[in-house]
């Protein structure tokens, strides 16, 4: 008996990350492997944090350490494990030569002097999350280099700015574990198969619906938002939209992706550029939204437009659809455009 379709005895099992890069080999930027291997390094680092969420009642990895990050917020146990781990692959895979945590106050230099790129990263998205169970996520940029190859990577590298990125994207440690990037070439995506430890290609090309009816915000700041972000948010119940808000940024991001949407974190009181930080949450998520159709604004302009000065630095993220996010935007105050 021919081995071929018709048998469904052997269905194919799709095409793994590894065959998919290969493949795609020729459309990254400077197809000369090393972004290929930076993402294979990343896919391994979430193989590894997706073992630690999975059975993380049944270790010692839930709650908290007792201390805090350079934000000044409480790191979970999981914050520090996904750094380490994501860290260590970056290190260990050779091409990049440093490493931007939101858990680290400075750049991490690998000694990859060699690795032509640096990453800029947070490792554990949705930290509140983690002893309840409830969707996380890791989020990460990537940038090549613009100082010279053998020296230390320095802060320029890092600030280049949202447009710069050579790939962007998260893994979602959700119902089902997912891999989604870009290399500027659309977005893609692929599903955690535990049982063979493969992540397989799912969805070859991810575009945002042009609307949506779903809006993510945390409301308990209402009384923080700007009048303009009222009347938006005022409208969106007039028109009997829902609110979905996970409190994970990738979990509410990759739902609004799918099925359309728009996340708010506008400034507030206790944050006024806004909580989400910029070189780890806002460049690679409005990198993806963009290459998916959608848009991703501040309310004085595009999220990738913003000259970055500091490592941490947070900026206000309207992030989803792009009649939604034109909406919102449409009722910011002039004066808070730019000239
Ligand atoms: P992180 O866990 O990396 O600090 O990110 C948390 C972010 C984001 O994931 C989420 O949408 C937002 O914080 C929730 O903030 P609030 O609890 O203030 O709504
Ligand atoms: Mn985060
Ligand atoms: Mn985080």
């Amino acid at each position: 008996m021919s081995i071929t379709n018709e048998n469904a005895i052997a269905q194919p099992v799709g095409t793994t990350l590894e065959r998919y890069i290969m493949r795609k080999q020729a459309e990254f930027a400077f197809a000369t492997g090393e972004l290929s291997q930076l993402l294979r390094d990343i896919a391994l680092a979430g193989k590894i944090v997706n073992r630690e969420v999975n059975r993380a009642g049944l270790t010692s990895i839930i709650g908290a350490m007792g201390q805090q990050n350079v934000q000044g917020e409480a790191q979970q146990k999981l914050d520090v494990e996904a750094n380490i781990r994501f860290i260590r692959a970056l290190t260990n895979g050779g091409e990049a030569c440093a490493v931007l945590s939101e858990e680290e106050d400075d750049i991490i230099h690998t000694g990859n002097c060699q690795g032509k790129y640096v990453v800029a990263i947070d490792p554990l998205d949705g930290s509140s999350n983690i002893d309840v169970n409830i969707s996380i996520g890791t989020i990460f940029s990537i940038y090549r280099r613009v100082t010279p190859v053998g020296l230390e990577a320095t802060r320029e590298d890092f600030l280049q700015g949202g447009r710069k990125q050579v790939a962007a994207g998260y893994i979602l440690y959700g119902s089902s574990t997912m891999l989604v990037y870009t290399t500027g070439h659309g977005v893609v995506g692929f599903t955690y198969e535990n049982s063979l430890g493969e992540f397989f290609l799912s969805h070859p090309s991810i575009r945002i619906p042009a609307s949506g009816t779903t809006f993510s915000c945390n409301e308990g700041n209402w009384f923080d938002y700007a009048q303009y972000v009222r009347d938006f948010l005022t409208q969106c119940k007039q028109q009997r939209m829902s609110g979905r808000y996970v409190g994970s940024l990738v979990a509410d991001y990759h739902r609004n992706l799918f099925t359309g949407g728009i996340y708010l974190y506008p400034p507030t009181a206790k944050n006024p550029q806004g909580k989400l930080r910029l070189l780890y949450e806002g460049y690679p998520l409005a990198f993806v939204i963009e290459q998916a159709g959608g848009r991703a604004e501040t309310g004085t302009g595009a999220v990738l437009d913003i000259e970055p000065t500091e490592f941490h630095q947070r900026a206000p993220l309207y992030v989803g659809s792009a009649t939604l996010v034109q909406d919102l935007v449409a009722l910011a105050p002039v004066e808070a455009t730019p000239a």
